[in-house]
């Protein structure tokens, strides 16, 4: 991968849901300054799907993702993407969604800012853009099609769904394939998280894919915007879930030719994966409410969020891990939810508030949404070191930005 940086401030090339060593996940130590270079040849070895990447200098994440610096990054492997099983035409029947919220100046320019309200929830924008179009129209062919789906949005929580209700099929999440596929009619993805869904159109019928406009969720099943909360905030977080937002429009041509694949049944004969047993528990919990976080925000200034009580800094490691030790590591939030990211592996979820969740229908992810509190089953197989550790924060980018993220090595 070469990355050549022509913009006039530093950036990183993070690897998101890649197992790379640390010297290669562009963490925020690993800066590629203005005018150079990065050229890096990544050994892949982990379950085929749909991943991304994005830079990731501490403190301006947020803004530069929001301003492009991001991109979908597809695994492929004959070996275990079932590719006989599945639509594989990339942008015929397999198609990428990078979904976005944004906020437009009445020039057209782009609209940002990480204070007060925009801080306290995560910045929210009243256009949701498409592989960066607005509602766009996408053509497809009369069969089975494979919609790769990826919240790339600072903070924003999709719904996906069908605008008449109709049924897909879940195939994988955020690495890789599930063991079968799952029906539903409605899918959540919370910043960060991926989903490849099979959709039959053979029926030959125009669809919309929409989402609610999700509120930020608070604590005990408060909804900001519409809740005390919100209206103790003033300007509320101008969401309103009735209200449904165009994702895009898919449109059959009968003209294209669709793909002879039926729905497949079994991906693979393993019911979950074999991470061993567990030999360490650790607790990260999640803080909105250190010193001036929430009184900051709520003042319109900058503000410290945190994990465990200290707010992220580039020079201290958090953790010290041992090289493929399997781990439960146990998360909490306070306040609000928070998608909770780590680098350098993906992971099983084992339950949420206390509920065990069924690997089944999760598959390996790489961000777990806490709502409440989280379990989850992790090894590292690659290392990290001081100078250029693995991190975990929320995906909740101007949390992030704010100092909810810690670092850890791994050797
Ligand atoms: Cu998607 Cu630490 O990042
Ligand atoms: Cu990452
Ligand atoms: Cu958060």
């Amino acid at each position: 991968m070469l990355v050549a940086n022509r913009l006039d401030r530093a950036i990183t090339s993070h690897w998101h849901g890649l197992h790379v060593p640390g010297w290669q996940d562009g963490g925020p130590q690993t800066l590629i300054a203005p005018g150079s270079r990065l050229d890096q040849t990544l050994e892949i070895e982990q379950p085929a799907g749909t991943y991304w990447y994005h830079s990731h200098p501490h403190g301006e994440t947020g803004e530069q993702v929001y301003l492009g610096l991001a991109g979908m990054l597809l695994i492929e492997d004959a070996g275990s993407s079932h590719t006989e099983l599945l639509p594989v035409e990339y942008g015929v029947d397999d198609i990428p969604l990078i979904v976005q919220d944004r906020a437009f100046t009445r020039r057209g320019e782009l609209a940002y800012d990480d204070d007060g309200m925009a801080l306290m929830q995560g910045f929210r924008g009243d256009k949701v853009v498409i592989n960066g179009a607005i509602s766009p129209k996408k053509h497809v062919p009369p069969g089975i099609v494979r919609l790769r789906l990826l919240n790339a949005s600072n903070s924003r929580v999709y719904r996906f769904q069908f605008d008449d209700g109709y049924e897909f099929h879940k195939i994988a999440g955020d690495a890789g394939l599930l063991p079968a596929p799952v029906r539903m009619d409605v899918v959540e993805l919370a910043p960060a998280e991926r989903v490849e869904i099979l959709v039959d159109f053979s029926d030959g019928r125009t669809r919309q894919l929409v989402s609610p406009d999700v509120p930020v969720s608070m604590m005990g099943g408060g909804m900001m915007g519409n809740g005390s909360m919100g209206r103790m905030m003033g300007q509320g977080a101008s969401s309103d879930p009735d209200q449904m937002l165009l994702i895009l429009t898919l449109e059959v041509d009968q003209a294209k030719k669709a793909s002879k694949i039926a729905l497949p049944t079994l991906f693979s004969q393993a019911p979950s994966p074999d991470f061993g047993e567990p030999v360490r528990r650790r607790k990260f919990q999640l803080n909105m409410m250190m010193g001036m976080g929430m009184m900051g925000a709520m003042l319109g200034g900058k503000a410290d969020l945190g994990i465990n009580g200290k707010t992220y800094d580039m020079g201290r490691i958090d953790e010290t891990i041992r090289l493929g030790e399997t781990e439960i590591w146990e998360i909490s939030a306070d306040m609000m939810a928070h998608p909770f990211h780590v680098h350098g592996t993906s992971f099983q979820v084992l339950s949420q508030n206390g509920r065990r969740v069924d690997y089944a229908s999760t598959g390996l992810k790489d961000v777990v949404w806490v709502d409440g509190s989280a379990e989850i089953l992790v090894r590292f197989n690659h290392p990290a070191g001081p100078d250029a550790p693995y991190m975990y924060h929320c995906h909740i980018l101007e949390h992030e930005d704010a100092g909810m993220m810690g670092q850890f090595t791994v050797s």
